[in-house]
């Protein structure tokens, strides 16, 4: 069992995503976990301290003290019980106390004395979600440390539709899982490129062209190549992503900035993953000034950029190099052509055919191809996705 013997503390807060903490009770501790439930007082009127008490096999904590017997419920020792503290569901008003070190419940008190590992699962309704306040706790609950559980995109309480679902319990368990798991230190000693975003090129100081990748699918395997231990050199083009923890993020603009930045920081590398949307196209001149409309139509040639993966691939030597290929049409012979081509060890292939595959979702459904056959996987988070191809480069590096 995964979690056999773990120590969870299981923090729930007052959300309509409450009623999930029952199933992610019983996952815990199917996976052999000893799961300890804090409430905060408003959680209780979404489920039912006895629920929890009956799945968790412990009295539900919610007050400072037990006002029948005066009985203390200390937060420094629920703290140091803990290998893994969890708070699923996590609300906009329970992060933002967290950021700002409010400690105005047992939960929050507990959460300011903890010294393991602290996730959150966030769930909220979509505008409340994507608001700079919460976004910015969020990003300072990740610097110091937290770890976050992305929610999903999906259809909320409030009836409305957008990103702020709670992640489904078993994402959570094996979120749980890797964050406990010594298999995070797997690629301990590794050094990883990663591109990813879009490749910006100017047409003249106010035009462009780009592309519509937003970066996710190579944040997520930034992320999840440093959770396992690897030295990650992110080079990212544009995106409006938070930088993952421990994850050295170099940014730039062009085709030819990330090629020769990409260049670069190959030499030191044991192999690179080619996330971005290169440009492969750009104008053959840039105006240094704002070009004026003319009568006509206008005209702008544009002259091939360097293939970064071929580039690389050419001379990787005995470094690993994984690409990916975005396809509408005869999917896998254009992957297999480009896995030959650009010397890949394998291609990460996207049709956008598949419903939840390609541009700013948050799913992804890809097939893995090398030299001796293809593995489908199904319909997963780009977190998921990304860990399914780190397991395939964990044992190529090996
Ligand atoms: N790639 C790259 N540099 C480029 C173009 C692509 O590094 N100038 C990488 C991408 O990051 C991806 C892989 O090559 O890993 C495939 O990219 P794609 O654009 O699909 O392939 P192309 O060779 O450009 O083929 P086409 O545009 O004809 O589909």
């Amino acid at each position: 069992m995964s979690l056999s013997g773990r120590h969870i503390l299981l923090g729930i807060t007052g959300s309509i995503a409450a009623y999930k903490a029952a199933v992610l009770c019983r996952l815990l501790k199917g996976a052999g976990a000893d799961v300890r439930v804090v409430m905060t007082p408003l959680a209780k009127q979404f489920i039912t301290p006895l629920t929890m008490a009956t799945l968790s096999k412990h009295p539900i904590l919610v007050e400072f003290f037990n006002p029948e017997n005066g009985e203390w419920n200390s937060h420094v020792s629920l703290g140091e019980w803990a290998d893994c503290m969890l708070i699923a569901p996590a609300t906009a008003n329970t992060l933002a106390k967290m950021a700002h070190g409010i400690a105005d419940n047992l939960l929050l008190t507990t959460y300011l004395s903890a010294r393991c590992p602290v996730a959150v699962a966030p769930a909220m309704d979509l505008d409340m979600y994507a608001h700079t306040a919460t976004q910015t706790n969020l990003q300072t609950l990740r610097e110091r440390g937290v770890a976050i559980v992305e929610p999903a995109e999906g259809e909320l309480a409030s009836g409305l539709m957008g990103k702020g679902r709670m992640a489904e319990p078993a994402e959570i368990l094996s979120f749980v899982e890797d964050l406990l798991s010594e298999k995070k230190k797997s690629l301990q000693g590794k050094r990883m490129i990663v591109t990813a975003g879009a490749t910006i090129e100017a047409i003249d100081p106010v035009r462009f062209i780009s592309n519509h990748s937003t970066g996710k699918m190579g944040y997520a395997l930034a992320d999840a190549l440093a959770r396992r231990g690897a030295e990650v050199t992110l080079i990212s083009g544009r995106t409006t992503l938070p930088t993952p923890p421990s994850v050295r993020r170099i940014d730039v603009t062009s085709a030819l900035q990330m090629y020769e930045t990409a260049l670069r920081e190959f030499d030191a590398a044991d192999g690179a993953v080619m996330c971005a949307a290169v440009a492969d196209y750009t104008p053959e001149e840039v105006s240094p000034i704002k070009l004026k409309k003319g009568e006509g139509d206008m005209v702008i040639r544009l002259k091939r950029t360097h293939d970064i993966a071929a580039e690389l691939g050419a001379r990787k030597g005995a470094r690993m190099l994984v690409g990916f290929a975005l396809e509408t049409d005869h999917e896998e012979a254009h992957a297999e052509e480009k896995l030959a081509r650009k010397n890949f060890d394998f291609i990460v292939l996207n049709s956008l055919r598949d419903a939840g595959a390609g541009f700013g979702v948050d799913t992804n459904k890809v097939t893995l191809i090398d030299r001796n056959g293809r593995q489908e996987l199904p319909l997963l988070s780009k977190r998921e996705t990304a860990e399914r191809i780190v397991d395939k480069i964990e044992t190529i590096l090996k």
